[in-house]
Formats: C-alpha cells, structure tokens, sequence
C-alpha cells in the first residue's frame, strides 16, 4: 500500500468586486471534484481559496459605493458562500488577500527576493490625474486611437480597429475617473529582476519539469506557450522583461517594506494569499481538526509548507498562466520556498459556442440557476462530462445539457436502483443474495475503478463519466436480458431473480462509487439511505459488494426542458401598469398568433444609444460601422462601448451621426461577420416596399434621453 499524499490544493483568487459567473463556478467544480478523488483515496488535502482584494479597480469600485475597500471587499465575502453550498463546494478555508497572514508573508517574500540580489528600483514616466491625484493604469486613460481615429478607445488598444498601443500614443487623451487631461509624470518603481539570467534559466528547467511523482508540471499547450514566452533570438534578446511589482499611493494593497508610499501590485500578492489562507487554516486549527490526526504529527503550516512530501496544485483559467507559470514560481524559488507541483490550467466556458458576456445579457447566472430550483448536481455532471485535462473551452448548450443528464443519470444510472431495488424490497426483505461465484463482479469492479480512479487523477473527467455510463449501460442490458418481471412470476425462480436484482444493485453500488466526487449529495444518500451504510463512500467501497438494501426512495428528478428556458430569459424589469393593462381580453383574441405577450415583448432589450464614432466599412458599400455608448461600465467600472455593423450606408453619412442618439436592441446574440463582431443592431425605418417607396430612417429619441435608457 502507497503512502497517503499529502495535498494543498486551490482555484484561482476571484477579484472582490462581482458576484461569480459560470466561470468560476466551473474551475470550482473542476477543483472539487478532484479534492473530491483524493479524500476517497484517504489522501490528505487541504483546499484553500480566498478572494483577491487589492488593486484599483476595488479601491475606485469602493470609492463609487461610498464604502472603504475593506468594508466593499467584505460585503462581496459575506456573498461567496451560498455558491459554495449551493453547487456542493467545500473549501476547507475561504480568506483574503488582505488579511494580517498575507501582509506579513509578501513582506518576507519581498525581502527574501531583495536580499537575494533580485530587486531593482528605476524611475518610469506615466500618465498622472491631476485631479485625482494618482497614477492612472491603463485600462483607465482614455482617447483618441492613434492609428484610425476611433474615439472613446482605452489607453492599451482600439476596440474598434484591433491596434495595440502605449496610453502615450492616444490622441487628446483624458482620464477616464475624472475626465482630466492626464500629465507625464516620473516615479520610481520597483522591479522583479526577470530579466537575470538565473530566471531565465531556473523558468526554462521548471517549466519543462516534471514534479516528484513524475508527472509534467505544467500540460503540453501550457508549455509550448511558455516557450514562446520565454525564447530568445540568437542576440540573446527577447524572454522576459523585468517585472514591475510597485505601485504608487493612493492604491489599496500591501506596503512594501523600508519604501514609503509604495505599494505592491495586486498581481504580486494576489498568489501569496493561497499561501495566506493555508496558514490562516492551519493557525485556526481546522487544519489538525479536520484530519483528526494525532497529536504529533499536528503540525504549523511553517512545518507543512517545508516538507518536501507536500504537493502544491493550482487550477486556473487560461487567462492567468502568465502569471502562474511564470511569476509566480520564480517568486517561490527565489525567496528559498517550494514551488508548485502542477499548474492545472482550463478553457472558457461558453454558451451555444459564444464566449459569454455579463453586459449582453448571454450566459447562466449560478444564483438564478440555484433560485429555479434547478439541480446543482446536474450542472456538475454536465460540466464534468465535458471537462478533459486539456485547455479546452467547455459549451453549456441547453438542449444538449437535458439530453446528456436525462439520459445518463436518469435513464441510465438511477434507473437501475429504482427498478431492482423494488423485487428485492418485494421478495427478499431488501437481503441481496448473489449465486456463486462473484468473482466476475469483483474482476469487473476493480479494472473498472482502477481505469476510473486515473481518469479522475489525470483531470480527464469526461472520459470517467464514458466509462461509468457505458458500465450503467452493461447493466442495464444484462438486467432487461435477464427479464426479472417474468422471473418474478414464478416461485421456483426466486434464487435466480435475487441474483439478478443483486448483480444491478451491485453495479449501481459501484457505480455510486465512482460517481461519488462528481455527484456528492446524491451519492451520500445512496450509501446512507439505500445502502444502510454509516459513512460516505469511499475509494475502496469499488470492490465490496452491498448485502442490504433499503426499499427504494425517488433519487432524482428529470429535467424539465422549461425550467431551463426559465434560466435563460432575460431578466426584465417589471412591466409598467399601462402595459400590463394591455394585455388584458379586451385587447381581442391574446391567444392568437397575431399577438405577442408583454413577456415576448419584455424579452427584447431596447436601449438608447449615443453613435460615439461611425465610419465607412472597407469591403462594404452597405454598411457602416458604430461605435455606441449604451451607458455600460466593464467590471472595472470602466466604460464600455458596442461595435455595431448596420446596413445604413446607402442613407447616411458617417460624419453626420455621430453625436447622435439611437435605439439600438442591446441584447441581441452577438454576430460574428466578415468585419469583426457586431454586439446589436439599431433600429431604423423603411417602406414595407423599399423597391416602390425608398428611404432609410434611423429612429432618435426625443431630447433628454440618455445613452443606456431602457425603451419600453
Ligand atoms: O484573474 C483574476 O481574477 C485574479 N484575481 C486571479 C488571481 S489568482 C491568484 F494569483 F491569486
Ligand atoms: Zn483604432
């Protein structure tokens, strides 16, 4: 027998300034699972998340609610935990990046780095608000894009025409917090020396590296992206740069130590608040508690984070392997820490094959998929049977999402338990009674579990749900073949039909089993209530097989398809008085085709717009692309504008709609078109006849009304 591994496991730090996404819940799932596996092996994990504080799109989103940071980045914790119960989550510990354990572990990080020869100070000029008094990031300088003359564009890159650029290049830029002309200002910040030959070697070895058990630390595509990162040309130039780690007051984040007003930038402790939240774990006690391990060997987390046995596992998005991979482990090494084992990186999740948007209204909302009422196991048995250990997107499309879980966990998995569990109930007071000899039931079971158990190693989910349901099916198949239901009739036969009964109820009990890290709740009421047993299910349960079991009570409910549309209506304001009364008999026959709802009607998400920018489309002599101002701001609170393609080009000329409003339909799926990607279409006017009677008019509000009003 192989000694227990011990294991430190977490998912990525979410910013503290939003409610989850579908995102988020996914790696958490993908994570959890995996914890899942491990505790059924008897393996000892601690999984650890927190949320990620610092930085200034928290201190300005605080600034705007009128709270300090703490207070905003606590009101968004106190939310975290109805996600985590409601998709059966479990942490071991939830914590912050700006708790008292991480100031004092990036502080000694820092220090180690600096003592080691690493840190290096240097002045940069950037663009200040006189107004606001701070440094401006990027992301928050606005202006003129340099290369087509776009406004409105963001100091980093043109939404409009794809160019990448310095905030410097931006034509008559403007603070996009205070609207102030930004000046050029010097101040010295503080580096990472990246750059140093010892990273770079030290990255190319660890990066290519396997871990103490053999395996990659990081997946082939990882690694190949890496490269690319890290190479150099022949004059040696190119890999990375060093990497700039302070930021200016005013800034919520860490001081860095023996340099006033200086503080580190989110990015450099955003990592060592996993470290923060084990230690905050450990320091609680829950650590030694939770394993109930005695009493020597409870140790500190200083203790558990130096012994070499200890395997560090991060899951993350494939937006953060810069990050990770790179930053992140160099920041480990070279301030004397272990670095990490693996660095498990995952796709996107996308909606219908759309990469989701919160402001277009696409994409599941977790809270509103809870309050529906929908079961948070089939979500995690639809992720996983999509989730492999490549970086590949995962797609939720809501047809194919009742179909998989209809089909599989109903019609093929619980199927079996409510069907032979009732003859056993009937007949053999719920005693199962196998015909010697078993030992096919044993072979099958553990080839299976073993095949099983290194899918759920190796991260490839979706081959362990094939596997398990193509097993459901083998049962299934042997149970109709074996026709319990004319067995049952015949009192000479009464050996024969509890074989049979038990063998599927043997298959489901495995089944169960392996089911166990993918579908928790439910598979805890199978091993409790069917089964009798005491305990949850554990790994090695794959090879015993049930001797009792319990009449059988309803598992789990199908799918209503219309619970699903439920989830993806558009959340509409509530209709008006005047509106409602619409809707009322004397408007003539409702029920006819002719009409629709005032819920159809809702559905359709009108908005005024403001054409920011209009110009000709090279390649079309129909259209003409917008630029609109919708009144939407980005996560950040930064504003965001929709790229619109309209076949208006024969009607007006660019140059006389800009400035002017529209109404645009802002919830529109997303259209990919030769041009790039238009997000809504405006509305405008024309002849039923447009051969007879020509003309193009767009529609524009009445004066007063502002980019983002709803038109209802
Ligand atoms: O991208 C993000 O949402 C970051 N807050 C992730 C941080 S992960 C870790 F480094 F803390
Ligand atoms: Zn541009």
């Amino acid at each position: 027998m192989t000694s227990k591994r011990r294991l430190f496991v977490t998912t990525a730090l979410p910013y503290a300034n939003g409610p989850f996404h579908i995102g988020h819940i996914m790696e958490y799932i993908q994570a959890d699972t995996w914890v899942r596996y491990q505790r059924m092996q008897g393996n000892e994990v601690h999984f650890v998340g927190a949320d990620d504080a610092h930085g200034a799109p928290i201190m300005i989103a605080a600034e705007k609610a009128g709270k300090t940071p703490q207070q905003f980045v606590a009101d968004i914790a106190a939310g975290r935990a109805q996600y985590f119960d409601g998709f059966h989550i479990r942490f071991d510990n939830w914590h912050n990046t700006d708790g008292p354990e991480n100031h004092q572990l990036a502080q000694d990080i820092y220090r180690a780095l600096r003592k080691n020869g690493l840190i290096a100070v240097r002045d940069i000029e950037q663009f200040f608000d006189p107004v606001k008094g701070m440094f401006l990031p990027d992301r928050y300088i606005k202006g003129q894009c340099p290369k087509c003359g776009a406004a409105d564009q963001y100091g980093d890159a043109c939404e409009v025409c794809g160019a990448v650029y310095s905030p410097t290049e931006l034509k008559q830029p403007y603070s996009a917090l205070s609207g102030a002309t930004p000046e050029l200002r010097k101040s010295e910040h503080y580096f990472f020396q990246l750059s140093s030959p010892r990273c770079a070697q030290f990255l190319r070895d660890w990066t290519a590296g396997v871990n103490a058990r053999g395996v990659p630390r990081l997946q082939t595509e990882v690694l190949n992206k890496v490269r690319e990162w890290l190479a150099t040309d022949d004059s040696g130039s190119g890999g990375l740069a060093d990497w700039d780690i302070s930021r200016d007051a005013p800034y919520f984040g860490i001081e860095i130590p023996d340099a006033p007003g200086k503080y580190f930038y989110v990015w450099l402790d955003a990592p060592i608040g996993y470290l923060a939240s084990l230690k905050n774990h450990f320091d609680k006690g829950q650590a030694a508690q939770h394993w109930h391990l005695p009493s020597r060997t409870t140790q500190s987390f200083d203790e558990f984070v130096a012994d070499p046995a200890v395997e560090q596992v991060h899951f993350i998005g494939k937006d953060i392997v810069y990050f990770h991979t790179l930053f992140w482990p160099a920041t480990l090494h070279f301030s004397g820490r272990k670095t990490p084992s693996q660095i498990n990186v995952h796709g996107f999740v996308t909606v219908g094959g759309e990469k989701m948007s919160k402001s277009r209204g696409t994409g599941i909302s977790p809270l509103k998929y809870l309050d529906l009422g929908l079961n948070p196991e089939w979500l995690r048995y639809y992720l996983a049977a999509k989730l492999t250990a490549r970086v590949e997107d995962v797609d939720f499309t809501p047809e194919d999402f009742v179909a998989r879980v209809n089909a599989d966990l109903i019609g093929k998995y619980v199927n079996i338990a409510s069907r032979a569990a009732k003859f056993i109930s009937q007949f053999f007071d719920g005693r199962l009674g196998y015909a010697a000899p078993t030992t096919d039931l044993y072979d099958a079971a553990r080839a299976l579990a073993d095949d099983v158990a290194a899918a759920y190693e190796g991260r490839e989910y979706a081959r362990a749900l094939r596997d398990i349901m193509a097993h459901a099916d083998r049962i299934n198949t042997a149970f109709d073949a074996a026709q319990p239901w004319v067995l049952a009739k015949d009192d000479a036969r009464r050996a024969e039909l509890q074989d049979v009964c038990s063998r599927a109820l043997a298959g489901f009990w495995l089944l169960s089993v392996m089911l166990c890290p993918v579908l928790p709740a439910l598979t805890t009421r199978v091993a409790r209530e069917l089964f009798g047993l005491e305990r949850d299910f554990v790994w090695s349960d794959a090879t015993e097989l049930p001797q009792h079991v319990a009449p059988y009570r309803h598992l789990m409910q199908r799918i209503d398809p219309k619970q699903l549309d439920k989830l993806f209506e558009p959340d509409a304001t509530a209709p008006t008085a005047d509106a409602q009364a619409m809707t009322s008999p004397a408007a003539g026959p409702a029920s006819s085709s002719d009409f629709i709802s005032i819920d159809d009607f809702a559905k359709i998400d009108l908005r005024v717009a403001r054409i920011a920018h209009a110009e000709a489309v090279a390649g079309s002599t129909k259209l003409l692309r917008l630029t609109l101002d919708v009144g939407e701001t980005t996560a950040d609170g930064v504003p965001r504008l929709r790229n619109v393609f309209s076949g208006i080009a024969s009607a007006y000329r660019p140059e006389d709609l800009v400035g002017k409003l529209t109404v645009m339909v802002a919830n529109l799926a997303p259209r990919k078109m030769k041009f790039g990607l238009s997000e809504g279409m405006v509305l405008a006017a024309s002849s039923a006849d447009e051969q007879a009677e020509p003309g193009l008019y767009l529609l524009e509000p009445h004066t007063g009304a502002k980019p983002g009003m709803r038109v209802r």
